[in-house]
């Protein structure tokens, strides 16, 4: 059978595209964004690149690890193109994401098979572009020579993208992330994100509200606010004032049907007084917060431009605890910052003792190009960012394990996800976002149900459902 569906002049042939997404939730948002934009010209979703007419790779600039991953994707993709000219059909590449921004016209110059290169502020130009690059495809077959190969669009224009991508179809199992903030002006010595997102800016309260209700209407009961410093949001609202990220939560929290509320990521300086009330007093909000704090020295924290010391973040999770006490907190980590002594390195793994963290993301250092941190002298050693790491994931490992053991015999409400790997299993998390598996019917997904939690692991449990009406698997 063909799969076509016929327009009168045959143009709206069904087509495929592949998007892989690497890095934050910022880029899993955007990749849907992608798929709406790319939906009314007629592409499908493929599960698979070879499936696929275009394949987008929305990139992660934030390591050097993760840029390098993109550039052997590229290669491979190479491959796959000529193979498919050399059987007469083709393959459009494109490079969306911070690497796209960051590299631009390097991308194209490394690996001539790209078509595109998009950075994040222009996703609503996608249609554009794709054309461009088809008819640049065409000169190049028909034996025109022309300036340049590649497509290229990272420009951050003075209009909001939000303000041009269509509305988000993307919930899954009752679970939604809305895009509330980009961007950032913070500059941490080690970060590419204000070069590669550029400036904040915070999506007026209005868009905010009527995306988060189009996506409760579409079957979200929860509703992940993102933001590079999503605690930074200042939107405006439409009587001309503005509003911080406890007063949207506030108002978002009213909207019926919203069960779970939560925000990520955010920068210390931002826990302002109301945001910490907030968590004490709205009940939609989930007792977890993600709180980046990448060191326990003050001398780093220096070093880094973070803006804050020691004392403050701790006395954050004092207060944040004093109005929520079963809070749990997850944090950030860089090893091995230039100048990181054995000294700081113990303030370090002293914060994570005293504060005792559920779970956490720690890395080392990775020099950035284009960073005031690349610069430093002083860099460590990678021998000693390894055993640096290791000590500290060993630390914060035991602590993940003793926070999943120490909820088992409790009875919570979980938000089931998606089927588990085992049939008849599916996966949901607990307000406390830990990962549980259990028996239960697949129609629970996108449904929270009270579940006996028996076992804790490392980076899970397994509970047993107590309640529901479809407790036993049909
Ligand atoms: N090296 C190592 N880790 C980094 N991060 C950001 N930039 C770097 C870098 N150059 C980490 C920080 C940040 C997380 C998203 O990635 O911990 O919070
Ligand atoms: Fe990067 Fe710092 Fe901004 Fe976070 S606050 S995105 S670490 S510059």
């Amino acid at each position: 059978m063909k799969d076509v569906r016929t327009g009168s002049e045959g143009q709206c042939q069904r087509k495929r595209v592949f998007i892989r997404t690497y890095g934050c939730q910022m880029n899993v948002y955007d990749s849907d964004r992608m798929a709406d934009v790319l939906r009314p010209l007629g592409y499908a979703l493929a599960d698979t690149p070879e499936q696929a007419d275009l394949v987008v790779l929305n990139t992660c600039h934030i390591r050097e690890h993760a840029s390098e991953k993109v550039y052997s994707e590229l290669g491979r993709l190479r491959d796959a193109k000529a193979e498919r000219r050399a059987e007469g059909g083709d393959l459009t590449i494109a490079v969306a994401g911070c690497v796209a921004q960051a590299e631009g016209e390097e991308i194209v110059k490394r690996q001539p098979a790209v078509d595109i290169v998009v950075g994040p502020q222009a996703y609503h130009r996608l249609p554009e572009l794709l054309a461009e690059a088809a008819r640049k495809s065409a000169l190049l077959r028909a034996g025109k020579r022309l300036p340049g190969a590649g497509v290229l669009d990272t420009e951050f224009p003075a209009e909001s993208k939000f303000d041009h991508l269509p509305s988000p179809q993307g919930v899954r199992a009752g679970s939604a992330f809305l895009s509330i903030q980009e961007g950032c002006d913070k500059f941490c010595t080690f970060c590419v994100v204000p070069y590669t997102r550029g400036a904040e800016y915070s999506r007026p309260v209005s868009a905010v509200l009527a995306e988060a209700r189009q996506l409760v209407e579409a079957g979200a009961i929860e509703l992940t606010l993102l933001g590079q410093n999503v605690n930074a949001y200042h939107g405006e609202a439409p009587d001309g004032s503005t509003w911080s990220l406890a007063r949207l939560i506030r108002e978002l929290a009213e909207i019926e049907g919203v069960a779970r509320l939560r925000y990520t990521t955010s920068h210390p300086r931002d826990m302002d007084d109301d945001l910490i009330r907030a968590h004490g007093d709205v009940p939609q909000l989930m007792p977890y917060l993600h709180l980046p704090v990448q060191s326990g020295s003050d001398r780093i924290l220096e070093a880094m431009n973070r803006r804050h010391g020691r004392d403050l973040f701790l006395g954050i999770v004092d207060r944040l605890r004093g109005v929520r006490p079963d809070l749990a907190l997850s944090s950030d980590f860089i090893v091995g910052f230039p100048g990181e002594s054995d000294a700081d390195f113990d303030d370090t793994m002293r914060l994570i003792d005293q504060v005792g963290f559920a779970s956490a993301f720690s890395f080392k250092y990775s020099r950035r190009p284009g960073t005031p941190g690349a610069a430093l002298q002083d860099q460590v050693p990678e021998s000693v960012k390894s055993a640096r790491l290791a000590a500290l994931q060993a630390l914060l490992g035991r602590q993940a394990r003793e926070f999943n053991t120490s909820k088992v015999g409790a009875t919570v409400p979980v938000l089931f996800a998606e089927a588990g790997r085992k049939p008849g299993q599916i996966i949901g998390k607990t307000p406390w976002l830990q990962s549980v598996y259990a028996e239960g019917n697949p129609r629970l997904i996108g449904r929270i149900v009270d579940v006996r939690l028996i076992e804790g692991h490392p980076n899970s449990l397994a509970g047993e459902i107590v309640t529901g009406p479809y407790e036993v698997a049909a």
